[in-house]
């Protein structure tokens, strides 16, 4: 069955998933928009004065309510049709973000650099840690100072200002981090001659960012050495652009497939961003195919073997699919190691999936994993978004029933999930 577009949904959040697990998935499912490139991509609306952004394939998500809940109370007009989202953006913007809000996600901290070039202050209350370790922003702050803002923090409140305009010039991030490499790209949009950045972020969402910047006039170079090239303009006119598919999504289904032993093909990926995801895959011996933009996944009589695995930043293996993919090698035939090297801490999910016959120990940032014959049903908490991911899958492969309480996290990343699924033969039901 072809899944197609969902309805958006109205965001009451179902908090209880139960799932009756062991039943071999089967059918096609098609990625949703990229989260972590639509939140960046939204925010550069606000290098905008009296102008237009539209955004196509934009996931119908808590996470990109949030967003546009944000941007509504900086004075944009935001119109939702379906997965397209238009961005009427007032010749005068609001600068200060509420806590409220700003508390909610992380990403809200995306606002600084385009407010800050455009408006020329901006106060933000700073985005909460969460259980994956302490989220800091002092490589964003360090790289706006740089340009020329002048920053400081009083009672957790962020409040940037800047005389005038940002002044373009060579920054290096200290580390590869995604999201002061886009605010930084973003700031720089706007600013006072040209900016090089070095060391930047080389995930895909970066280069939608880019994408989306040329299409509102900005010219930007991603240079192959990982830099960034950005000539700063006086204003930017109104465009038109699309989200890129979202591939730690599309790596969750492709994990499911392979732990229920299912026959499944997922639509709409693009298969260069899931490279270290379908290496460690053929390494450890899963059946799978890559035909353009769909990946199938076939059953296989054998066990997955055991494999090491290091997140890195891209191209490296993503620290957003190592809790999934340590569900799935929760039951390959060795013993595995996950090393986390980009948080500190995001192996909460380990303790729930023992709770289901796992056995996984900790041992500072690497996860032991012995993989055991059988997963069983157990009751688990999700503890954030792709812990909960790791649950959801590590059910649907178990003997018996699971249910994954705290589905607040996983909504904010997964799409109608419990549609999804359905649509592949699982047996989930929301509770
Ligand atoms: C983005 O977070 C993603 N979120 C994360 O996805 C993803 O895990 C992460 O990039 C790494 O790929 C969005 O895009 C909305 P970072 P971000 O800045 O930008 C440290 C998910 O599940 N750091 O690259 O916050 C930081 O503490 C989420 O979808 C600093 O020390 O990631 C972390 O240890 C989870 N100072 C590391 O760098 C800073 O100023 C990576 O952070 C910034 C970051």
């Amino acid at each position: 069955m072809n899944f197609g577009k969902i309805e958006r949904r109205s965001f009451e959040i179902e908090n209880t998933m139960k799932i009756n697990g062991g039943i071999p998935l089967k059918g096609t499912i098609k990625t949703q928009g990229a989260k972590n490139a639509a939140l960046p991509v939204m925010a550069v609306c606000l290098l905008l004065k009296g102008e237009t952004l539209t955004l196509d394939n934009v996931p119908d998500l808590y996470d990109i309510n949030t967003m546009i809940e944000t941007l509504k109370s900086l004075g944009v007009e935001i119109e939702v049709k379906n997965s397209q989202v238009v961005f009427k953006v007032p010749d005068e913007l609001k600068w200060e973000v509420s806590e409220n809000l700003a508390r909610k996600m992380r990403a809200s901290s995306l606002v600084l650099g385009p407010l800050l070039a455009n408006c020329g202050k901006v106060s933000l209350p700073l985005p909460g840690g969460c259980s994956i370790g302490s989220r800091p922003i002092d490589l964003h702050l360090k790289g706006l100072k740089q340009m020329g803002a002048y920053i400081e923090i009083q009672n957790g409140v962020v409040h940037a200002s800047v005389k005038g305009k940002l002044r373009g010039r060579r920054i290096y991030l200290d580390f590869p981090s995604v999201g002061a490499t886009e605010n930084l790209m973003m700031a720089a949009s706007l600013a006072q001659g040209e900016t090089i950045i070095e060391n930047i972020a080389r995930e895909p969402e970066i280069d939608n960012l880019a994408d989306t910047l040329r299409c509102i006039g900005v010219p930007v170079e991603l240079e192959g050495t990982g830099g960034v090239r950005i000539q700063g303009i006086d204003k930017a006119h109104s465009g038109h652009d699309k989200v890129i598919p979202d591939r730690i999504e599309a790596c969750t289904y492709i994990l499911a497939g392979v732990m229920t032993n299912g026959h499944i093909k997922i639509e709409d990926i693009v298969p260069s961003h899931i490279d270290a995801i379908l290496a460690k895959l053929e390494e450890s011996g899963a059946k799978f195919s890559v035909k353009k933009n769909v990946i199938e996944i076939f059953p296989s009589k054998k066990k997955l073997h055991p494999v090491s695995i290091k997140t890195m930043p891209y191209p490296g293996f993503p620290t957003d699919s190592q809790p999934q993919m340590a569900a799935a090698l929760s039951i390959a035939k060795g013993v595995s190691t996950i090393e986390e090297s980009v948080f500190q801490a995001r192996f909460l999910y380990a303790q729930e999936l023992n709770r289901m016959g796992a056995d996984i120990k900790i041992s500072r940032d690497v996860a032991i994993i012995r993989g055991v014959d059988k997963l069983q049903g157990a009751n688990v908490k999700a503890s954030d978004l792709r812990a909960g991911a790791a649950l959801i899958i590590a059910g649907l492969a178990a003997q018996g029933e699971t249910i994954v309480d705290d589905m607040v996290h996983v909504w904010r990343g997964y799409e109608a999930i419990d549609k999804k699924l359905k649509s592949l033969g699982a047996q989930v039901e929301l509770l």
